[in-house]
């Protein structure tokens, strides 16, 4: 395989800046165990201030964070509501289940947005027979989506309906920066029907590991005591968290890069023939596009583009997915475009030349 030059995988794909490096070997660490880590307090502390809650507590994933916060509000024969494409369903490898002993029930929504009324309608009635509705999740920004952001009004419309019935909600915000970025919304309006909200910072944000999971006091307290049992709890983390308090101050407002460069590569790619797409819909970092009119699998077009140091993921027999991060540049993106063109193009001259008529 060539080396990778221009990795549109993931958000997941950054590496430490030189200015995140130097906040890194600078870091003041102590014990994160017990307390002792000003790097991680101040991180926490930040993200309180964000999300206007009144603890967090700093975790080395998103997953862990989803799986954590699923397990405080849910027990055996519980049932969380999420929109089909969910992380929680589709790339946590059961945790719901296997942690919690918790159902998921999947809604449809458009482009990962479910409403108040599919809400209202999932609700279970106290039965016997019927698992208990103990969860509403939301993914801010829909990944499976393709990077929606979820209106306010919708969040809160979902949120009535969650009151009316007594049910937490909890916000899966592994992008909710890029979402506070492209709606100009800030976070803690976003996070405030939110009984547990947590953002990633080895995405867009830049850093290495680590997601911040906030809550109530006794909400946090109980999440400590899972992290806890789970083998979470680490020592000298401020090595980390300073990266994450770093990306803070540092990397937010630049992801509206991130996003006109994903609206960027989908209008290039709306131009390839053969390729479906809709740029209009790209609202912040994440592009899904169909190579089915190609004539060439996603699988034949990955192979390809990593050939010429490009990589875009697969989703599908034919569905492929590019995310726009720190890593990569206008320029960068530009020219992924154009080794798509390049591949589609040369298949389909290959198929003209071997054409007997
Ligand atoms: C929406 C969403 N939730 C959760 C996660 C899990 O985050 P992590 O990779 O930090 O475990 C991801 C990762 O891609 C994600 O996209």
């Amino acid at each position: 395989m060539n080396e990778i030059t221009i990795d549109l995988y993931s958000d997941t794909q950054t590496r430490p800046t030189p200015g995140m490096r130097e906040a890194i070997a600078q870091a003041p660490v102590g014990d994160e165990q017990r307390d002792e880590d000003p790097s991680v307090d101040r991180l926490c502390s930040m993200a309180c201030e964000l999300l206007g809650k009144e603890a967090a507590v700093f975790l080395p994933s998103g997953t862990m964070c989803n799986e954590i916060a699923i397990l405080v509000h849910c027990g055996p024969g519980d049932e969380i509501i999420a929109d089909r494409t969910a992380h929680i369903i589709n790339a946590e490898g059961g945790g719901p289940a296997i942690f919690a002993g918790a159902l998921v029930r999947p809604l449809s929504g458009p482009r990962g947005v479910y409403s108040a009324e599919q809400v209202a309608e999932a609700v279970r009635e106290e039965s016997r027979y019927a698992p208990t509705t103990a969860l509403i999740s939301v993914e801010q920004t829909s990944n499976g989506g393709g990077g929606t952001v979820w209106p306010l009004a919708a969040i809160e419309a979902v949120a009535e309906v969650a009151r009316k019935n007594g049910i937490p909600m909890h916000m899966d915000g592994a992008r909710l920066m890029n979402a506070v970025v492209a709606s100009g919304v800030p976070a803690r309006d976003f996070a405030k029907s939110f009984d547990s909200v947590w953002f990633d910072l080895s995405k867009g944000l830049g850093c290495p590991v680590g997601g911040v999971l906030a809550g109530s006091a006794e909400f946090i307290k109980q999440a400590w005591q899972w992290k806890q049992r789970m083998g979470g709890a680490m020592r000298q983390a401020g090595i980390v968290a300073a990266a994450c308090v770093y990306a803070l101050e540092n990397n937010v407002e630049r992801m509206a890069d991130d996003h006109a460069n994903a609206r960027l590569l989908a209008d290039r790619l709306a131009a390839v023939p053969g390729i479906a797409v809709e740029p209009e819909t790209v609202e912040t970092n994440i592009v899904f596009f169909d190579v089915e009119g190609t004539g060439m699998t996603a699988a034949d077009i990955y192979q390809a583009l990593l050939e010429r140091g490009v990589r875009i993921g697969r989703s599908g027999p034919f569905r492929m997915r590019a995310l726009t991060h720190l890593d990569v540049d206008r320029a960068s993106v530009e020219a992924a475009a154009d080794a798509v063109g390049e591949v589609v193009g040369k298949h389909a001259g290959g198929a003209t030349g071997k054409d007997p008529r």
